[in-house]
């Protein structure tokens, strides 16, 4: 594969080698292990002295397919393909942290990571400080001597407030710190972490990188040294992505570029729609003029996203009352589907903060999350207007 192509193509013509079957798609290698031609192979693969594939917790066809896929579309040097996004984070920490280290994570993380990373690594001797998005001028004061990584989403969930990806590089390569970047939110597509000098990035791709809803999978790119420490660490815990999900996920990039743009138009168009309605408080959209991080994210997002987030007048009681007047677009735990998603954050998915913690992270009682799909703007635009229609007192 010639690196210098374009996104699209890079997604489609990325492959594995044709077998002499003559497929023109990719196949499907539901294979646990691989045959050895001889004692000497099955010895030099295990002695890493020849590339190939030995078991599928290591590695298979599909999954190196995908890890090749978003290796060239994130500029990364390689990748571990592993069974959900969640793991995908926990592994591009775990292996670089040990007893004794501190990580700085941002408080607008996915609410599995902050459980990683306030619940489960301090069982480890691994402390942490949260960081405030809105304060990023004061991250460079809580870094310690003990720091071993920053650990961020740009955009954030739900709130979209994002992090100066460059500002942040150089603020972890003065410090000598791994700067992990979960990039879900917005896709290698729209954005590549590691262009702006990011270490590590990783995917749910159950979202954008599948964009229709049907299976769980995750991904973590980066420089060739720190993923040999993510492979090892996979390699023997044994969280590897499943090789159907992998053809499944390595298919559905084919039209990312074609679903993202599709998805960013309609959400920028309901983000308009949003903002001149009279029963909403006010709208979030990282490429809305009035967002207060417009010129960011201009400068580091080819487009703003599929998500769109609102407040709605009436509080936390007229958030439910307008989740339940919703027809026609899915009300579900997920997002990046082509189909429209409404979530009410406050009384689902972040209900078990506190409410001064949900304010933290920008998540006010009547916040609405919509992942804006892939059906006609038009019919979007009339199903909202028919929503807060019935749900007005
Ligand atoms: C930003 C972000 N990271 C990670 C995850 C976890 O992904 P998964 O559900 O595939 O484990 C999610 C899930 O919503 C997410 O939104």
């Amino acid at each position: 594969m010639n690196d210098s192509q374009h996104f699209e193509t890079i997604a489609i013509r990325t492959q594995l080698t044709q077998t002499h079957y003559r497929e023109h798609s990719a196949p499907l290698f539901m294979t646990s292990s691989f045959t050895f031609e001889d004692a000497e192979m099955a010895r030099a693969l295990f002695a890493d002295e020849m590339d190939g594939n030995i078991y599928s917790r290591f590695s298979n066809p599909n999954t190196s397919e995908l890890i090749k896929k978003i290796c060239l579309m994130e500029g990364a040097e390689d990748g571990f393909a592993v069974a959900s996004g969640m793991s995908a984070v926990f592994s591009s920490m775990a292996p670089f942290l040990k007893t004794g280290d501190h990580i700085l994570v941002s408080r607008s993380v996915f609410g599995s990571t902050l459980q990683i990373v306030t619940n489960l690594l301090p069982r480890w001797g691994i402390t942490y400080t949260l960081l405030d998005v809105k304060k990023t001028d004061e991250w460079e004061s809580l870094i310690l001597p003990n720091s071993k990584m920053l650990l961020l989403e740009t955009p954030s969930n739900p709130a979209l407030d994002l992090v100066d990806l460059e500002w942040a590089s150089k603020l972890c390569k003065k410090y000598n710190l791994l700067l992990n970047v979960d990039n879900c939110f917005a896709t290698p597509y729209l954005q590549q972490p590691m262009k702006w000098g990011a270490d590590i990035v990783t995917h749910s791709a159950t979202k954008y990188i599948d964009g229709q809803g049907r299976a769980i999978g995750g991904i973590i790119v980066g420089r060739q040294s720190l993923i040999n420490e993510v492979r090892f660490f996979c390699r023997h815990t044994g969280p590897a992505m499943s090789p159907f999900n992998a053809w499944l996920f390595s298919k559905s990039l084919e039209t990312l570029a074609l679903r993202m743009d599709r998805h960013c138009d309609n959400a920028l168009k309901l983000a308009q729609y949003l903002q001149q309605h009279p029963q909403v408080e006010s709208v979030a959209y990282p490429f809305l003029p009035s967002h207060p991080q417009y010129a960011l994210a201009q400068k580091q997002m080819k487009a703003g996203g599929g998500i769109v987030t609102f407040v709605i007048k009436g509080g936390l009681e007229q958030g439910r009352n307008f989740l339940n007047a919703v027809r026609g677009l899915s009300h579900t735990a997920n997002l990046g589907d082509a189909r429209t998603i409404v979530t009410h954050p406050a009384s689902t998915t972040h209900s078990k903060l506190s409410e001064q913690d949900r304010l933290s992270v920008g998540i006010l009682p009547g916040l609405i999350r919509i992942s804006v799909g892939l059906e006609n703007i038009q019919d979007i635009l009339f199903l909202l207007e028919e929503a807060f229609n019935r749900s007005r007192k």
